[in-house]
């Protein structure tokens, strides 16, 4: 069997995750009937769509076995495919991140960054982290009681701690910002490179090639500069790191820098707008979070797995295996529905209730294993850091009209959560 069109339409289509509803109750649905099926849609290649936590977490755990580089590691057309690979010498893939590469190279290109993103030399960020923190907060309060707490607090201060772990100078933030929000936001009007709806592939890729371009020129001049004169910052371990004793290859050098400066921030400014519009909506959570700090914690892991803004990674099956009873080939593509492990009533009681206190969150928000997010520390200590600043000086919030959501099937979060705040 495969999956029914009209669910199958709701994991590919932009729009159903700024719906929300649309792509939760099609991965509802399927979690019931059909947790790991094939779907088919017109103008993609076949592919399984993994909906249980459990499946998710035993594909990831078997990464020699499943694989990131052999096919697009996102979701992709056949004839964007078929572009790519025809621009890039055979690859299906723009850029050659960690996302895009397996075994030795993966482990080899994560070891040279790995230390940075480890809990005790984040340590030492954290006083700085908090001071840019408060500044966002103090803005906030500025603008008396209302503001889009998206646009004014959540996408600035994540972008504002990587940039500065990176080594991006203030003045050159809007640009990256503008240029993170038309990766990720390639098929949403409201953000991508043109301002308008993309129907055609060729346009499509021409808008990522051209942001893609943009930021390679902006990093290569970076990489000179870090050459020339190393700092203590991300930019100079890049420039300057060496993997099987060479310097690091010019496309993945530009990779590197780009999923620093890109996966960084929108997914750690979604989880954030994404708290807010929660803690807004769901009073007594909030009151309960104001009366007891010590729930933070649990606070922003249950923020990543209610908001979840990776909506999936895919996978290709080496050799021909079996995964909960279903007959996966070699080659197969399988699209890792991360909302879905999310909601899966298996592992969350009542997964559709925000909860500060939710004990012990398991969620797959970060990924599994060998890929599992290198900035998840950073990520949770950001938002932590922000929470314990903030809610001490909120007396009251609420939302002033109704939020948005982006337009995207691999990275999507709200667009606005416009609210009204006092603050003391
Ligand atoms: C990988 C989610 C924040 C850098 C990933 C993956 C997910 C993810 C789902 C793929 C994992 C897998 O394939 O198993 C998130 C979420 C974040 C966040 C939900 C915030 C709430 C960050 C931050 C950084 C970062 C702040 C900082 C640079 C990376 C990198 C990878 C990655 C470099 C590739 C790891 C690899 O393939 O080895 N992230 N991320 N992420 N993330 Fe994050």
């Amino acid at each position: 069997m495969s999956i029914p069109a009209h669910i199958a339409d709701a994991v590919v289509d932009p729009k159903a995750y700024a719906d929300w509803d649309r792509s939760h109750e099609a991965f509802a649905w399927l979690r019931k009937n059909a947790p790991l099926d094939v779907a088919e849609v017109e103008g993609f290649d076949p592919f399984w769509v993994v909906t249980k936590h459990a499946d998710i977490k035993d594909i990831e755990r078997q990464n020699d076995l499943f694989h990131n580089e052999d096919r697009s590691a996102t979701l992709t057309t056949i004839e964007a495919d078929q572009k790519v690979r025809a621009m890039m010498g055979g690859s299906p893939n723009l850029l050659r991140s960690l996302v895009q590469m397996d075994n030795p190279d993966h482990l080899q290109y994560r070891r040279l960054t790995q230390g940075w993103f480890m809990p005790q030399n984040l340590r030492k960020l954290e006083d700085d982290i908090r001071q840019i923190a408060r500044g966002f907060i103090d803005q906030m309060a500025d603008k008396g009681n209302e503001c889009d707490f998206a646009k004014d607090v959540a996408f600035l201060y994540p972008l504002h701690v990587i940039m500065k772990v990176i080594g991006v100078p203030l003045e050159d933030e809007p640009r990256m910002l503008k240029l993170t929000q038309e990766l990720f936001g390639a098929q949403d009007p409201d953000v991508n490179r043109t301002g308008e709806a993309v129907s055609d592939t060729e346009a499509g890729i021409g808008n990522i090639m051209a942001t893609v371009t943009d930021f390679m020129t902006y990093f290569g001049a970076m990489t000179e500069d870090r050459r020339k004169c190393p700092r203590e910052d991300l930019a100079s371990v890049i420039a300057n790191g060496k993997v099987y004793d060479e310097p690091l290859g010019q496309l993945e050098a530009m990779s590197y820098y780009i999923i620093a400066a890109t996966a960084g921030h929108d997914t750690t400014s979604g989880t954030t707008a994404g708290a807010m519009w929660a803690l807004a909506e769901n009073q007594g959570e909030l009151r309960k979070l104001m009366d007891d700090p010590s729930l933070i914690n649990s606070m922003v892991d249950e923020s990543i797995r209610w908001e979840t803004p990776v909506k999936h990674f895919m996978r290709t099956a080496m050799e021909d295996t079996e995964i909960a009873g279903q007959k996966i080939r070699k080659n197969d593509w399988l699209f890792l529905a991360y909302p879905s492990g999310n909601r899966d009533e298996d592992v969350f009681d009542d997964p559709y209730s925000f909860k500060v206190d939710r004990p012990s969150n398991k969620h797959v928000a970060f990924g599994y294993g060998a890929h599992v997010c290198l900035g998840q520390h950073l990520a949770k200590m950001e938002m932590r850091i922000l929470w314990e600043e903030l809610l001490p000086r909120l007396r009251s919030v609420e939302l002033n009209g109704t939020p948005t959501r982006v337009q995207a099937n691999f990275v999507s979060g709200p667009k606005s959560v416009p609210i009204r705040f006092e603050m003391n």
